[in-house]
């Protein structure tokens, strides 16, 4: 769908941390030539997205960007990521914010079903995995059309660990997280490379799991850092990057939350897989063969994504 300015029209819900980086992010690559940042509190939308807009001339963005409270300013998004919600403190795990979110993204979702009806929307809120599952069922729109952010977050940390480990730059490191975003998640090793060597060659064993374990613990360990809040900026980026990709049909392949129905042998939960990103949202799930181990860790997850959806009352 064409936005009124004829370019993509981005819309970001919740202007606390991770949405204001999301939009920061999607000012300064560009990805659409409208960008709405709403949020229920009064100022802090409209505050954010002026000094943003004011960013234009040094970053180069080309498009509008609008704060508002008012869902009728987000009318007709391609594609909308929703951040609204609590994020954790120090102690909490993701499932404690899960009963006051959940409130939260089903009011979310029933203004933007109603204002942006053929959206692709890409869920930010955590329990991420509970938080799409809640939005697929209240929003009524197809399977393809909402997708979690997850993975992308959790294999940027698993590169950036490995590329440490290897004093190689981040960017050559190709490796995926899947499953649930939490203590169960699954960082493949296997399928982990460096430009096409597999890191299992490189790293010992106990390399390796101190780096899955990392990753598995990563949101907390900078909970612990900050004390008052998450992660924001590669929450955030990594939102944007799939935004990008649905917006300009890119057709990149990241691994997401996506609706399963007997791919790789799970049925009615999202969860953590390979998917090809483009205009239509989830264009593709990307199925392969999963070794016992590995089908073993990521029954974990499921496991862990049923309890927390059970608990949504969805
Ligand atoms: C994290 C939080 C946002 O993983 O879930 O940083």
């Amino acid at each position: 769908m064409q936005s009124e300015r004829g370019g993509k029209k981005l819309t970001i819900v919740g202007a606390g941390a991770v949405g204001t980086a999301a939009a920061q992010w999607a000012c300064s690559k560009n990805v659409a030539q409208e960008i709405v940042l709403i949020d229920i509190v009064e100022g802090i939308p409209q505050g954010k997205a002026l000094d943003l807009a004011q960013t234009s001339p040094l970053c180069g963005y080309t498009g509008s960007i609008k704060g508002t409270n008012d869902y009728a300013e987000t009318a007709n998004s391609d594609v909308v990521i929703i951040t609204a919600g609590l994020a954790r403190k120090p102690g909490m795990s993701r499932d404690d914010l899960l009963a006051k979110n959940v409130e939260i993204i089903k009011s979310v979702t029933r203004e933007i079903a109603a204002t942006s009806p053929d959206a692709v929307i890409i869920v930010v809120t955590n329990p991420i995995d509970a938080m799409v599952y809640t939005v697929f069922k209240t929003s009524g729109f197809p399977k393809e059309r909402v997708v979690g952010m997850a993975g992308v977050l959790d294999s940027a940390r698993y590169r950036y660990f490995l590329a440490q480990a290897l004093g190689v730059a981040p960017s050559s490191v190709t490796a995926m997280v899947m499953g649930i975003h939490g203590d169960n998640m699954l960082p493949l090793t296997r399928l982990a490379s460096v430009s096409g060597v597999p890191v299992e060659d490189l790293l010992t064993k106990e390399e390796l799991d101190a780096i899955v374990e990392r990753t598995q613990k990563g949101g907390g360990e900078i909970v612990q850092h900050l004390k008052t809040g998450s992660a924001f900026s590669t929450p955030g980026l990594a939102a944007v990057e799939m935004a990008e990709s649905i917006m300009k049909n890119q057709r990149r392949v990241m691994p997401c939350a996506a609706y399963l129905q007997g791919e790789f042998g799970i049925t009615d939960v999202f969860l953590g897989v390979p998917v090809v990103l483009g205009s239509r949202g989830i264009e593709k799930i990307i199925e392969f063969e999963l070794t016992e181990q590995e089908k073993e860790a990521l029954a974990l997850s499921v496991k862990a994504v049923k309890e927390q959806v059970a608990a949504t009352g969805i």
